[in-house]
C-alpha cells in the first residue's frame, strides 16, 4: 500500500510517500526555521500561513521524485495532534481534501505515534514490547509499548519537555533557534568537571521529569560568571557541557528504571532530542550494562517529518482504520486513548 504522509503540526513541512513493500520513496521537507529566527520560536499564525504555501508544492514535489501521480496514492496520513491548532488544521485540511479528489481513504494519525514508530523505519526495527524514550520539543515522555496503539504512560514531564529546557537554555546563552543543536555543538567545547548541575527528581520514585529547575540553574550560574556584562566563551560553553549531562543523565537514570521496573530489554528512542550524540552514546552504555538493545530512528526521522506519518498512518490504514467524515484537529491528545491495530473493524 502506497500511503502520502503529511506533517505540519509544528514549524516543519514534512511530506512523504511510503510503500509497505518498499519503504519510503520519496521524501521532502521544509523547515520554517528562518522564519521564525527572528522572534525567537515559533510564531504560531506564520506557522500556519507557511503551511498553506508550501504543503501542496512538497506533495507535487515527492510524487514527482517517486514517479507517480496522484491515481497511484492509496491512502494519505496526516498529523491530527497533538500541535499547533492552525498549523494541524492545515495539514489535515489538504490531506482530507486530497482523499476526496483521489478517492482514498485518510486517516489522522497522532504527531507522537509517528515519532514513537519511526525507529521502525530503521534496520534493524525493534520488535515488540520495548520502552520508548519521548523527547521531543513538547513532550518528554517513558512509554511502555506493548503493539501500535498499546501504551502505558510509564512517566512524563511535570514542566519543560527536554527539547523545550534545550532551547530555553540556549535562549540564556544567546544562541539562535531552535536551540537544542546549538546547546549540544557548544558543549563540545566545554571543560569536563568544571561545573556538574543536579540531576532532577532522580532521588524521587518514579518515572517522572521535570527540567524547569535546571533551567533556573543555568541562569544563576550565568549571572554569577557574568563579570561587568560580559560571559567568556570558556564559562558559556562549560556551562552548555554542564546543562546537556544533567538533562542526559537524568535520562538515562530513569530510562534505566524503566526498564528495570517493565522487566523490558529493548529501549527505543525518539524525538528531536534523540539526535543528541551525548544521549545516544550514554544510552549505549546503560543497555549494555542492562543486557538490553538499544534503537535508534535514523538521523533525519529524529526530528519531525512526513515518513514517520506516512508510516504510522500505513500500519493503522493496512488494519483497516480510517477517518470517519468528522474532522478534527487534537492540539492536544493523549497518546494513551489511541486503539490498538485489532481494535476496529474494517472499513
Ligand atoms: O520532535 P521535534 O522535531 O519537534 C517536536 O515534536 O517538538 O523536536 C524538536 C526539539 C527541539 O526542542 C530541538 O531543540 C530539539 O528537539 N533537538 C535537540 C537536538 N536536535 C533537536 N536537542 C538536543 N540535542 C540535539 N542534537
Ligand atoms: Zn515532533
Amino acid at each position: 500500500m502506497k500511503v502520502l504522509g503529511i506533517e505540519t503540526s509544528c514549524d516543519e513541512t514534512g511530506v512523504a510517500l511510503y510503500d509497505s513493500d518498499r519503504g519510503v520513496l520519496a521524501e521532502a521537507l521544509y523547515s520554517q526555521i528562518a522564519l521564525h529566527q527572528r522572534y525567537g520560536g515559533v510564531v504560531p499564525e506564520l506557522a500556519s500561513r507557511d503551511h498553506l504555501r508550501k504543503t501542496l508544492p512538497l506533495v507535487r514535489q515527492v510524487l514527482a521524485q517517486a514517479g507517480v501521480t496522484g491515481k497511484d496514492v492509496q491512502g494519505i496520513a496526516y498529523t491530527a495532534g497533538p500541535g499547533l491548532a492552525g498549523a494541524l488544521l492545515v495539514g489535515g485540511a489538504i490531506a482530507r481534501s486530497l482523499g476526496m479528489v483521489w478517492q482514498v481513504p485518510t486517516i489522522g494519525v497522532h504527531h507522537m505515534e509517528g515519532h514513537l514508530l519511526a525507529p521502525l523505519l530503521a534496520t534493524p526495527a525493534p520488535a515488540f514490547p520495548f520502552v520508548a524514550l519521548l523527547v521531543s520539543g513538547g513532550h518528554t515522555q517513558l512509554v511502555a509499548v506493548a503493539g501500535i496503539g498499546e501504551y502505558q504512560l510509564l512517566g512524563e514531564s511535570l514542566d519543560d519537555a527536554a527539547g523545550e529546557a534545550f532551547d530555553k537554555v540556549a535562549k540564556l546563552l544567546a544562541l539562535p533557534y531552535p536551540g537544542g543543536p546549538e546547546v549540544a555543538k557548544l558543549a563540545e567545547l566545554g571543560t569536563p568537571g568544571r561545573f556538574v548541575f543536579p540531576r532532577p527528581m532522580v532521588n524521587r520514585p518514579g518515572l517522572d521529569f521535570s527540567f524547569s529547575g535546571l533551567k533556573t540553574f543555568v541562569l544563576t550560574t550565568l549571572q554569577q560568571h557574568t563579570l561587568q556584562g560580559v560571559l567568556d566563551a570558556q564559562t558559556r560553553a562549560d556551562i552548555a557541557m554542564a546543562f546537556e549531562e544533567a538533562v542526559v543523565a537524568t535520562l538515562v537514570i530513569k530510562c534505566r528504571r524503566a526498564l528495570q521496573q517493565t522487566g523490558l530489554s529493548r529501549l527505543v528512542i525518539a524525538g528531536g532530542v534523540s539526535a543528541n550524540r551525548r544521549l545516544r552514546a550514554e544510552l549505549a552504555t546503560l543497555v549494555a550494562e542492562e543486557r538490553a538493545e538499544l534503537f535508534c530512528p535514523p538521523l533525519q526521522y529524529c526530528t519531525d517529518n512526513g515518513a514517520m506519518i506516512a508510516y504510522a498512518g500505513c500500519r493503522r490504514l493496512l488494519a483497516g482504520q480510517a477517518d470517519d467524515l468528522a474532522f478534527h484537529a487534537r492540539p492536544r491528545w493523549s497518546l494513551e486513548s489511541l486503539p490498538p491495530l485489532a481494535a476496529t473493524s474494517p472499513i
